[in-house]
């Protein structure tokens, strides 16, 4: 089969309702707390997808049984510190940095060297923003010259509790910490900058001793050393960075309207729907209701004629961070100019979504400016593309794939884009969902 995808008409005309596959950051967190609780756990809905089913390879590295049944995962939890750690064990966390970094707070007790690899894209990425803070809690790391992977880990039996400040609104670096703390003599102290919070959602529900405050723009979170994590069965809700995709489909096609069920709403992941909304497009959220401390609710959207700049608050960055590049989208076909601040992260994700979103949108030929950590978008309300265009990115980023496929739904041409498995990092079904709409 073809790593491409060639598209050569527009959508338009739809009105659906459909599914859009598990959330990713909750599919990971379960698995990880799963590993650890003592007892059988099940999922349904889980994510199967390859950020994933990297998880779920790691801990059956450490000992733990997993199982698949039809649509059920069964974990078999050893305990709060039930993992076997043998010497040198490699544990590859493939494309998913959530995982790579994640997994380092958890096993922050190890008594043996543990060596983490990844893909091409996550071997560049940066992990000094998780071993520095882990390495005051007393464990050893070796990290290359410029902090990226391959890195070894060597816990300790004897963790001290620590005050962290997490700075950057990373929902990673603050949950591998959290998860360290587990494990430590002591309470931590973490103040972080607003980021998701499906870490303290989850060990909210599972009773574990934490406290969370919440001020204007950070948390400060307590964590005391963890005795036992109770087994715990959890049906994934669906993952609006997944929906996210549809979403703009939907406001740039004409005369379309669509539904996406059963979709994680938490604030701290709805800032692509906040922004999309202050750009005039008509969003709702119906059914709501509350699933273990997680809001879900269906979506509802509508085709816009008339989409609005924006001026984006950096304050929604964190809780849009995955879906700029599609939301770029939105801003080309906007009736003046967006701008988009505060932005240096999005460099540092799975390739370079800032560069890579001026990019596509010098493909489609609009306008823009952008700087290390922001974008100025000229957008074109009456915005058609008629020429052919060539998608290939070597770091086969999922977002940059699906983003190319919606702008060549949205705005015409003739597109080839490459490489297509990406998608099986964090939405292998995307295709198949796309389909749905032409139906
Ligand atoms: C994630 C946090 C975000 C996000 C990533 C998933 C998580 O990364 O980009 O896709 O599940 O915690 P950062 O926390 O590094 O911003």
């Amino acid at each position: 089969m073809p790593d491409h995808i060639i598209i050569k008409k527009k959508i338009s005309n739809f009105k659906k309702k459909i599914f859009v596959s598990g959330d990713k950051s909750i599919s990971i967190r379960w698995v990880l707390f799963a590993s650890v609780a003592s007892g059988v756990s099940k999922a349904k809905n889980l994510l199967i997808s390859e950020d994933v089913l990297a998880a779920i390879k790691i801990i059956k590295k450490f000992g733990i049984k997993v199982v698949k049944k039809k649509n059920f995962f069964t974990i078999y939890g050893k305990g709060i510190n039930g993992y076997r750690y043998k010497n040198n064990t490699v544990i590859n966390a493939e494309n998913s940095a959530t995982l790579g970094r994640l997994i380092l707070g958890l096993i922050i007790n190890c008594n043996k060297t543990i060596k983490l690899i990844g893909d091409k894209s996550l071997s560049r990425r940066d992990f000094k923003r998780v071993a520095s803070p882990l390495s005051k809690f007393g464990a050893r790391f070796k990290l290359k010259k410029n902090f990226s992977l391959p890195l070894t880990i060597r816990g300790s039996k004897n963790l001290k509790p620590i005050r962290y400040f997490e700075a950057k609104g990373s929902a990673q670096c603050k949950s591998a910490v959290m998860l360290a703390a587990m494990k430590a003599n002591g309470t931590s102290y973490i103040k972080a900058k607003k980021s998701r919070n499906h870490t303290e959602k989850m060990m909210r529900y599972l009773n574990l001793p934490i406290k969370v405050t919440e001020k204007k723009n950070h948390d400060l979170i307590q964590i005391k050393k963890v005795k036992k994590v109770k087994n715990f069965n959890y049906i994934v809700p669906s993952d609006i960075s997944s929906s996210a995709f549809f979403l703009v489909l939907t406001a740039l096609a004409n005369n379309s309207e669509l539904i996406i069920k059963n979709v994680n709403i938490n604030p701290s992941r709805i800032g692509v729907i906040t922004i999309l909304k202050k750009m005039g497009i008509a969003i709702l959220f119906q059914n709501k209701k509350n699933y273990k401390g997680e809001e879900i609710a269906d979506i509802k959207i509508k085709s816009c004629n008339s989409i609005k700049p924006i001026n984006c608050p950096p304050s929604l960055n964190a809780s849009a961070i995955d879906e700029f590049l599609v939301i770029f989208l939105i801003a080309a076909k906007a009736n003046g100019i967006s701008h988009f601040k505060g932005l240096a992260e999005l460099n540092k994700k799975e390739s370079p979504r800032l560069k890579w979103g001026s990019k596509i949108l010098n493909e489609i030929g609009i306008r823009n400016i952008i700087t290390q950590d922001s974008i100025k978008i000229f957008g074109n309300p009456n915005l058609k593309v008629d020429k052919k265009i060539i998608i290939k990115n070597y770091l086969k980023d999922h977002r940059v794939f699906m983003t190319s496929v919606v702008a060549a739904l949205s705005f015409g041409g003739i597109w080839k884009i490459h490489d297509c498995k990406a998608i099986r990092t964090s939405f292998p079904e995307f295709l198949k969902v796309i389909n749905k709409l032409k139906n």
